[in-house]
């Protein structure tokens, strides 16, 4: 007979809510059915999510979404959540996740960003090349009352280990969103090692999965078995204020 240590339990309860994922059906590189969206909710509940807040692309080259065409795939999935079993986290809000791009400004005039956490507007900028207008359209949108969050800044090839321009964009009131997988390798070293000084620097505001598809949740399993998942358990994100 021998006896098993007992180890505390983890999972993503103490976040409450995750801000960015693609779990909207059929709207751009994320769940692609209803089925693949109510299968993504079952398991980011199963992993402590008791919120979930989708943010689709908004990427006039890719993913040319509108609030109107988002608001079109959350009445799917609201429509289908009311028929699923229960048991899956509250989706009662959608925002974007905006590409910083030539579009951008005009999508910042004429439509309202679609916002969460009250005047938050999700932005992500091209892996390719850096956007040589993201200090503007920071300013822009902090003039028409918003509050930018820039998604995984540490993602960036040309931002790897830019410890003092992550500064800067905090000081300079953008908040940082952390990809939880950024923490294992699964976006490889220089997104994990940026992660780590960004987080120890404690830089970030929001931690969020970027779910696209049932590979990323049996990665965020993994990573909820890791060593790093205690520093990030400890860290002080906002997200439960979403709650
Ligand atoms: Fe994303």
């Amino acid at each position: 007979m021998f006896f098993r240590k007992k180890t505390a339990e983890h999972n993503y309860s103490f976040l409450g809510a995750d801000m960015h994922n693609h779990i909207l059906p059929g709207i751009d590189d994320g769940a692609q059915t209803i089925q693949d969206s109510l299968a993504l909710l079952t398991a980011l509940k199963s992993m402590g999510f008791c919120k979930v807040i989708p943010t689709p692309h908004t990427y006039t080259a890719l993913y040319p979404n509108t609030p109107e065409t988002i608001k079109a795939a959350f009445d799917i999935l609201r429509n289908n959540l009311e028929n699923a079993e229960l048991g899956l986290p509250v989706v009662d809000a959608f925002a974007s996740e905006y590409m910083i791009d030539d579009h951008f400004s005009s999508i910042r005039t004429r439509n309202q960003p679609l916002t969460f956490g009250g005047n938050r507007v999700l932005i992500e900028m091209s892996f390719a090349d850096s956007a040589p207008m993201l200090m503007d359209e920071i300013f822009q949108l902090q003039l028409q009352g918003y509050i930018p969050v820039l998604a995984h800044p540490e993602r960036y090839p040309y931002l790897f280990g830019q410890t003092a321009y992550f500064e800067h964009l905090v000081a300079i009131g953008c908040e940082l969103q952390l990809n939880l997988l950024s923490l294992s390798d699964h976006y490889g070293k220089g997104p994990q090692k940026t992660a780590i000084k960004i987080l120890e620097k404690s830089l970030y505001t929001w931690a969020g999965t970027d779910t696209h598809h049932m590979g990323h949740i049996d990665l965020l399993q993994s990573l909820m078995a890791s060593n790093i998942f205690r520093k990030i358990v400890e860290y002080p994100f906002k997200n439960k204020a979403l709650v």
